[in-house]
């Protein structure tokens, strides 16, 4: 049979690793395939061949819609990340009857919802397995492996480069630009690294694995962000003196209310085989109500490993060209006419347990005050740290874990506890996670 053939936009990182691992494992990837699957047409404005060897075989433009427009091709891959021009090239793919495979987490969540149906309407398939976790085969395990039970929750370290910062920090000690440097350096961060750091990247591929998770439609919009910026050495400290790691973590959890979506620095339990993911590696533990917690583990980004999750969609495409279109796995795992609108909750409303640190003066009464308003608020309080006041200072730092507690009660507390004359400036906030099992 004819290799399928395939139209590559984009030469970058993942772009150039897809062509290497296309290219050395190619007869692995035939036997796999049932088929040759050839790059035959690629765009890139710029690309450095020495890291490329046999692109020259390749024809090679700087006009995306050349490629996406060429009749020969089969199965477009979209590597050049961003909203636009990919969700037109993707949709203009889709119009020409080809089908595509995508790295672009940002587009998926954004305009998913409109490319899936337009994808539907003309039976071709669109595969994104590397817009989440990049090497970890997430969207398969939870849209086929899974499908089997009802998912009651999903946390995942699902950036490597904020994972890599937190994690440069907590060992080394070293400065947070530093190695937001090193990571762009090593290619896993954004073309705009504050989507890494405010936690928008992980948000987009949250968003994604809401979906698939729960049925219901991309709702990039609704899903709360923080990033990482506001933790200090100090905060890391105190969380491992309780026994804890802070983790910048995407939570999507399905409660009678609704469903909480929301990424931020979360405090776990260091003895959490997630907590000690370290590095650029993702994880994302999974709670489902038949087979219980299942941990997938791998490289986050990163040219090869990515590379590993679009070959592999690849391969899938192939196998299923000849396929009827109905017959097929659903884009966001669920029949489209199936999914449902379940609602979002907004932060206010989400429970979770929370770690505090204030600066207090340093007399009698003054931890009672900040306990009853706590305890007013039915805030049970599960820890108390009081560190001994630097030399020569009359402020203490505080630091308190509590039970689980709806946030906007915590929300109201925070602001009396701010209030009190003897607390000092802000309280410093962080989710805490214990993630149970049972
Ligand atoms: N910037 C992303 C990360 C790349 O650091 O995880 C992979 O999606």
């Amino acid at each position: 049979m004819n290799p399928v053939r395939v139209g590559l936009l984009g030469l970058g990182t993942v772009g150039g690793g897809t062509f290497n691992v296309l290219r050395r494992n190619a007869q692995e990837i035939a036997r796999r395939a049932g088929r040759g699957i050839e790059i035959t047409y690629a765009a890139a404005r710029e690309y450095d061949p020495a890291r490329l060897p046999g692109i020259e075989s390749v024809k090679v433009t700087d006009d995306a819609f050349a490629v996406v427009d060429d009749p020969d091709i089969d199965i477009v891959v979209e590597l050049i990340g961003g909203y636009e021009p990919a969700r037109e090239l993707v949709l203009k793919a889709i119009a020409n009857g080809k089908h595509v495979v995508t790295a672009n987490k940002a587009l998926i969540a954004l305009h998913g919802n409109e490319i899936f149906s337009a994808a539907q309407q003309r039976g071709v398939m669109v595969a994104f397995e590397a817009a989440v976790a990049g090497g970890i085969p997430i969207i398969k395990a939870v849209r086929e492996g899974l499908a089997g039970n009802q998912i009651e929750w999903i946390a995942g370290i699902i950036n490597g480069t904020g994972n890599f910062i937190l994690t440069e920090m907590r060992d080394k000690g070293r400065d947070f630009a530093d190695v937001l440097a090193e990571a762009q350096q090593l290619g896993y961060a954004e073309a705009d690294p504050t989507f890494d750091v405010e936690g928008i990247d992980a948000a987009h591929k949250l968003t994604i694995l809401a979906s698939i998770a729960f049925g219901i439609p991309l709702q990039f919009d609704k899903v709360y962000t923080e990033g990482i910026s506001y933790i200090t050495r100090e905060d890391v400290s105190y969380a491992e003196q309780l026994g804890y790691r802070i983790k910048h973590l995407g939570v999507a959890r399905r409660t009678a209310a609704g469903v909480e979506l929301r990424v931020h620095p979360t405090l776990i339990p260091d003895r959490r085989l997630i907590a000690n993911v370290d590095g650029v590696m993702n994880a994302v533990l999974v709670k489902a109500d038949a087979v219980g917690p299942t941990l997938y583990y791998g490289a986050g980004a990163g040219a090869e490993p990515t590379a590993s999750a679009v070959v592999a969609d690849l391969v899938d495409v192939t196998r299923t060209l000849t396929a009827d279109p109905e017959n097929r796995v659903p884009h966001l795992a669920f029949q489209p006419d199936a999914l449902s609108d379940l609602k979002i909750l907004p932060v206010e409303d989400i429970e979770t347990a929370y770690y505090l640190r204030m600066c207090a003066s340093d007399r009698p009464g003054v931890l009672a005050d900040i306990t009853r308003i706590l305890g007013d608020r039915g805030i049970s309080i599960e820890a108390v740290l009081q560190k001994e006041p630097p030399e020569g200072e009359q402020q203490v730092p505080i630091i308190m874990l509590t039970r689980v507690v709806r946030e906007k009660q915590m929300q109201e507390a925070i602001e009396q506890i701010e209030a009190l004359q003897s607390v000092e400036g802000k309280v410093t906030r962080i989710r805490l996670e214990h993630l149970k099992s049972s």
